[in-house]
C-alpha cells in the first residue's frame, strides 16, 4: 500500500515557492543601511512584490520567505499573503549567511519532499513564470534553470553547454563559457537537498547555487533550461534600481491619474501618472509620466519627468526631477535639476546658495555617492 499512499501524496501536494529575501546587500549601500533591499520601492511598491505576483500568477499560493534573523519589516509589508490570495510563511535564516543554496536547506522542513520554485527576491521579470513551472512539471525534471542572455555574464552563474545540453554551471567565471546568466528563478525536485548537502562552500565562503546545479547535472538528475526572452534584472547595484523602477513604471501605465490630487491651476499632467491620496499639486507643476507619486506629497513650482517615483510625504519645490527614485518624506527644494538619482527617506536636498556661507554643505551617510 505504500506506493499508493506515495502516489496520492504526490498528486495532492501542490508545488511551493521559496523566496530568498535575506542578505545584507552591501553593494546597495547606503540605501540598505536602513532598509532591506527587497523592500526598496520600485514604482512605489516593494521590489519583492514582483516575485510574489509572478509566483501566484504561476498558480503557486504556498510561499515561504527566507528572512534575516530579527527581520520584522518584510512581515509588516507583506502580511500573511492574503492580499495576493496566497499563504506566506516566514522563516529566519539559521546559522548565519551561508549563501543562496543554503537557504534551501534551511527551509527543507517546510518544503518537504515536494518540488519547489526557488526565487531570489531581488530578481525582477516582466514575463510570466507559468510556462516555466509547466515545463518543469510536464517533463518530470529535477532542475529547471531560467537563462537570460546578458552582456556581463561574469556577474552571474553561467551555464556551460555541450551541444544543447548544460554540462555544468560556473559561478561568476572570469571567462564565461556562454553569453547566458542563470537567473535567480529555479525549479527543483527534492534532489536539491542532496545537492546542497554534498557541495562545499566556495572561496567566498558560500554554498553556491551554481555548484548545487552542477551537482544535480553530474549525479544523474534530469536537468533542463528555458530562456527568459522578456526583461530580467538582478538588482545588484544602485543603478539597477533606476532601471527596475523605470520598468515597473511602464507596468503601471493604468495609473489613476490626478484623481486624488488637490490640483491648483497651472498644473499640467501628461502621460501616465499615478498620484496618491492627499497629494497637493501646484502652482506651476508639470508632471510628465510615467511617474508614480505617493500619498500626502506637496509639489509646487516643479517639473517631475519620466520614470520618477516619489514616496509618500515628499516635498518638492522649485526643482526638476527626472528618472529618479525619491523615498518617502524626502524634501527637495531649490535644487535645480536632479537626474538619475536615488534619494533616501527623509533626506533633504536644497540650494547651497540659500544659506551662508555659500557653498556645498553636506551631511552624507556612509557609502553615499554625490556628483556635484
Ligand atoms: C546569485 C547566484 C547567481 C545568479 C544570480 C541571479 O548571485 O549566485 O548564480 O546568477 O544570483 O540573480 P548573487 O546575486 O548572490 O551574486
Amino acid at each position: 500500500m505504500t506506493w499508493r499512499r506515495g502516489l496520492v501524496f504526490a498528486m495532492v501536494q501542490p508545488m511551493k515557492a521559496l523566496i530568498a529575501a535575506g542578505g545584507r546587500a552591501t553593494r546597495m549601500r547606503p540605501i540598505t543601511h536602513t532598509i532591506n533591499k527587497h523592500l526598496i520601492p520600485l514604482a512605489n511598491r516593494p521590489m519583492i512584490v514582483n516575485a510574489i505576483e509572478k509566483i501566484v500568477e504561476a498558480g503557486i499560493t504556498e510561499i515561504i520567505i527566507n528572512v534575516n534573523p530579527g527581520e520584522t519589516e518584510i512581515q509588516k509589508a507583506l502580511g500573511d499573503g492574503s492580499a495576493w490570495g496566497a499563504k506566506i510563511q516566514y522563516l529566519e535564516q539559521q546559522g548565519g549567511p551561508k549563501g543562496v543554496a543554503h537557504t534551501i536547506l534551511n527551509a527543507q522542513h517546510l518544503i518537504g519532499d515536494e518540488p519547489v520554485l526557488f526565487y531570489l527576491g531581488d530578481n525582477i521579470i516582466l514575463g510570466s513564470v507559468k510556462p516555466f513551472v509547466e515545463k518543469f512539471e510536464n517533463e518530470g525534471l529535477d532542475c529547471l534553470l531560467a537563462l537570460s542572455r546578458v552582456r556581463d555574464p561574469q556577474r552571474f552563474g553561467v551555464p556551460e553547454f555541450e551541444g544543447d545540453r548544460i554540462i555544468r554551471v560556473l559561478e561568476k567565471p572570469k571567462n564565461p563559457p556562454s553569453p547566458f546568466a542563470v537567473t535567480g528563478i529555479y525549479a527543483y525536485s527534492s534532489k536539491i537537498f542532496d545537492a546542497v548537502r554534498a557541495i562545499q562552500p566556495s572561496d567566498r565562503g558560500e554554498y553556491e547555487i551554481s555548484d548545487a546545479n552542477t551537482w544535480i547535472i553530474q549525479n544523474g538528475g534530469k536537468v533542463s533550461y528555458q530562456e527568459i526572452t522578456g526583461w530580467w534584472k538582478d538588482t545588484g547595484l544602485p543603478q539597477d534600481l533606476l532601471e527596475g523602477n523605470a520598468l515597473m513604471l511602464d507596468q503601471v501605465r493604468d495609473g489613476n491619474g490626478p484623481a486624488f490630487a488637490d490640483a491648483d491651476r497651472h498644473v499640467s499632467i501628461q502621460g501616465f501618472v499615478d498620484i496618491g491620496e492627499g497629494t497637493m499639486l501646484g502652482p506651476n507643476v508639470l508632471i510628465r509620466g510615467p511617474v508614480s507619486i505617493g500619498k500626502k506629497c506637496k509639489l509646487s513650482e516643479c517639473y517631475i519627468g519620466p520614470y520618477t517615483s516619489l514616496g509618500d510625504g515628499c516635498i518638492i519645490e522649485n526643482s526638476e526631477i527626472e528618472h529618479s527614485i525619491i523615498f518617502e518624506q524626502a524634501s527637495i527644494q531649490n535644487a535645480g535639476r536632479i537626474v538619475d538619482s536615488i534619494i533616501g527617506q527623509k533626506a533633504k536636498v536644497t540650494d547651497a546658495k540659500s544659506t551662508l556661507p555659500r557653498g556645498n554643505k553636506l551631511i552624507i551617510g556612509d557609502n553615499s555617492v554625490v556628483e556635484l
